[in-house]
């Protein structure tokens, strides 16, 4: 059986996961969120009073972190932490465990494991150039640093907290820098990814047009 991978990357705050779980859920492929991983790694080396600095340590951690994603659902030492990984303390410190050469080959080898025998949406930075470099079809789904942070501050707004928008705006341009900066599988578009930028489309546009390229490329025609 052949089965497929639809890679979509892109910088923080640009629609993919979004755009990735809507098309997933119309093609009926399996959605993997790949970032929740570097995530929940993040979440256990802080819960570990591990010192940030101390990258022995980390890898360490990350050779052994019993990591696993089902049904949109992260789960950390066999926890559910969907909540958890998305609080404040892991956004500001994510990037920096995420730029471990050693830590990314570790939880390479997780994304991997866990995409096996599916037809799956995967999302995240380095899906089409690393993890999956021979997916079926790539994509690089982007959108102005202000129309992302604008975003942000809605989602938000949304549980009620505030947003400075020109904190936001500096958070996502820092993580942005190290995303791409670092040297061991940057966030760059690769050669063979079709470019998407969402500033100034809603989300069922970008779904659309996603759709579209899956389809022309011989992928779920029914879902159009
Ligand atoms: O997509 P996200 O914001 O949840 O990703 C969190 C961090 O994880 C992001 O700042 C960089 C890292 N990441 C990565 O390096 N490679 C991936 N495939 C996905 C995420």
């Amino acid at each position: 059986m052949d089965y497929k991978v639809v890679a979509i990357d892109g910088p923080a705050g640009a629609g993919k996961s979004t755009i990735a779980k809507m098309v997933a859920e119309k093609i009926h492929y399996t959605y993997i969120d790949s970032g929740a991983m570097y995530r929940a790694l993040t979440l256990k080396v802080l819960e570990s009073k591990i010192n940030l600095e101390d990258t022995d340590a980390i890898i360490e951690v990350s050779k052994k972190v019993d990591i696993d994603f089902k049904d949109r659902s992260i789960y950390l030492d066999k926890e559910l932490v969907d909540k958890q990984i998305r609080e404040e303390r892991i956004n500001k410190n994510v990037s920096t465990v995420a730029a471990i050469p050693e830590v990314r080959k570790n939880i390479v080898g997780i994304q991997r494991r866990i995409a096996i025998g599916k037809n799956v949406v995967m999302d995240g930075r380095d899906v089409g150039t690393v993890i999956f470099p021979n997916a079926f079809i790539k994509f690089f789904i982007t959108a102005s640093l202000v129309e992302r942070s604008r975003r942000r501050c809605l989602e938000i707004q949304g549980t009620g907290k505030h947003a400075d928008f020109e904190d936001v705006k500096n958070q996502i341009e820092n993580r942005d820098y190290i995303d791409s900066h670092r040297e061991d599988s940057p966030l760059i578009q690769a050669d063979d990814a079709i470019l998407i930028d969402t500033s100034g489309q809603s989300i069922e546009e970008g779904v659309q047009e996603v759709i579209k390229y899956i389809s022309l490329h011989g992928g779920n025609r029914n879902a159009l």
